[in-house]
Order: C-alpha cells, then structure tokens, then sequence
C-alpha cells in the first residue's frame, strides 16, 4: 500500500524499514521515471517518491509561465505508480514546502550552476540543490536517485553531498529514449508531431558524435543549428564530474579520455536537453 504524504509533519512521522531509497520528481511521471523508481526498488527495502514542482527552480521563483503550465496531475501520477511497488508519496504544497514563501537562506550551486543550462537559466540549479537538500532533511533517504539526462544537475548534486557531508549515496541512471532516440522528459508533451520530429536532429547529432560517424564539434553544432525548427543553446564537450570544458577541443577523436557531450536546443517554445558519453568515463 502506498501512503499518501502531503505534510512535513506526515513525512517526518514515516518510518521505512532498512534501506530506504528516494526519487525525487516534480510529477509527470513517464518512461524515464519508472526506470529511476525500479532501480530504486531492486536495491532498498522501501522506496519515497517525491513529487513537487518547486518554484524556486523556475524563472522568477515561479512567477513565470513555465511554472504555471507546468503538468500538474497527481491522481494521473499516483495511478502511474500502482504497480511499482511504492511505499510511499510525498506530494507537498508549496506553501508547506516554504512556508515563508522565500528561503532566506539557500544552498548554491556556485561556480558549477552557473555554466550551460544555468547560462540560460540563472539561479535554476540554487533553487534544484536547495530543495533536494530540503528533501534529503526531510526525508532521510540512504540513497537518492537522478536521470543522467540532467547531467548538469546531476553533477551538482553529487557534489553538494560531497561538500556538505550529507550522507545520501547518489545514484545515476541512464537516460530512456523513445523508440525515435528522443529522451524521455516531461517536457516531450508540449511537442507537436511536426515538433518532436524536428527535435530527433538532437539525438541523432549526438549519437553520430558517439559513433565516430562527425568528429568535428562545430560540424555537430552547425548540423543542429541549419535543422528547421530548432535553435541550437550550447553543444559543448565538458568533464562530467566538474562540467568545465574539455579546453581545446574540435575533434573528439583527440580527445585523450572520455567526456561528455552536453547540448540544449528550443524547439517552438520548448527547451530540450540531452547528453551523450564519448569513449571510456
Ligand atoms: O529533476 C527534477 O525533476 C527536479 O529538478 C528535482 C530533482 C525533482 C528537484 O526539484
């Protein structure tokens, strides 16, 4: 049976047996989200989904559009989770969240936050570490689990832990594609058919950039940047760990170790990310 949390009182009072694993969501559950929620049910003995869509993250802390339209649809959610064996829901207000509508204090993300997707989008990743810090208090998960597809917030997190000693294991699972290689996020839904066609030059830039078949990073950015529809953001070849740039780099067959190939295009009004592994990490 899943419990149903919509409280910080009710989340505190929750006690789990053993090992106890979180996926943290902001709802909309799709493909990408029940591979997370599995992997967390093969290795803990109870499992937390969190599902909040945290202003703090967005565009003027949620006064913004992409705030307000973002799908919010909890019974479509919970009927999502039925057969994935979950303990239990955390779904809070925001105003249960932050109850002061503003925290006054907030965990940054600094230098690594501010680069690539938090260019496009400042204060994006102080909003996503302060209320993953909020939820790991809470919550008190052994181990917490997050989509490679956000490398950037992934990388973040890991170091958060690190730094502020919090003794959470962070787990990255690999991103889930549709059957046309595009990644699976909930932002997919705001694509049109024309749309998401127009997207796939994303995956398939980055997936010939795997293979060998275009060495050339500027060839891969002017590949998507000529593609109809689309607006390139960034294509930058970066260390996973840190997210600095790999410096030098044109041709990824010089690369001297693995990397990372990290890109953001706008397709209409929709801004989509995804990342793709080059040689051995
Ligand atoms: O990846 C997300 O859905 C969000 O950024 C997260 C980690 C749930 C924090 O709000």
């Amino acid at each position: 049976m899943t419990h149903i949390l919509r409280t910080v009182e009710e989340v505190r009072k929750f006690h789990s047996p053993g090992c106890l694993g979180l996926v943290p969501t902001m709802g909309a559950l799709h493909t990408g989200h029940r591979e997370l929620i599995e992997r967390a049910r093969a290795e803990n003995d109870s499992v937390i989904v969190s599902i909040f869509v945290n202003p703090l993250q967005f565009s003027d802390l949620g006064d913004c559009a992409d705030y307000r339209d973002y799908p919010r649809d909890l019974a479509a959610d919970l009927e999502a989770l039925q057969d994935l064996d979950v303990d239990a829901v955390f779904a809070p207000e925001p105003s249960e969240m932050y109850p002061n509508a503003v925290p006054e204090v907030w965990v940054r993300a600094g230098e690594m936050g501010s680069r690539l997707e938090g260019a496009s989008r400042p204060g994006h990743f102080d909003g996503v570490t302060t209320v993953v810090a909020k939820l790991f208090q809470l919550i008190q998960p052994d181990r917490a689990y997050f989509g490679e597809k956000d490398a950037q917030q992934l990388a973040i997190i890991r170091r958060m832990v690190a730094d502020l000693n919090i003794p959470v294991e962070i787990t990255g699972v690999p991103i889930i594609r549709g059957t046309d290689g595009l990644a699976e996020s909930s932002r997919n839904q705001h694509l049109s058919a024309q749309q998401r066609q127009q997207a796939l030059i994303l995956p398939r830039t980055l997936s010939a950039l795997a293979q060998g078949e275009i060495s050339d990073v500027d060839h891969a950015r002017a590949a998507i940047s000529a593609a109809e529809g689309v607006e390139l953001d960034h294509l930058e070849v970066v260390d996973p760990a840190t997210l600095l740039p790999v410096p030098d780099v044109h041709r990824l067959d010089q690369l001297d170790s693995g990397a990372l190939v990290v890109a953001a295009i706008r397709v209409g009004n929709t801004r989509l990310i995804d990342n793709i592994t080059i040689g051995q990490l």
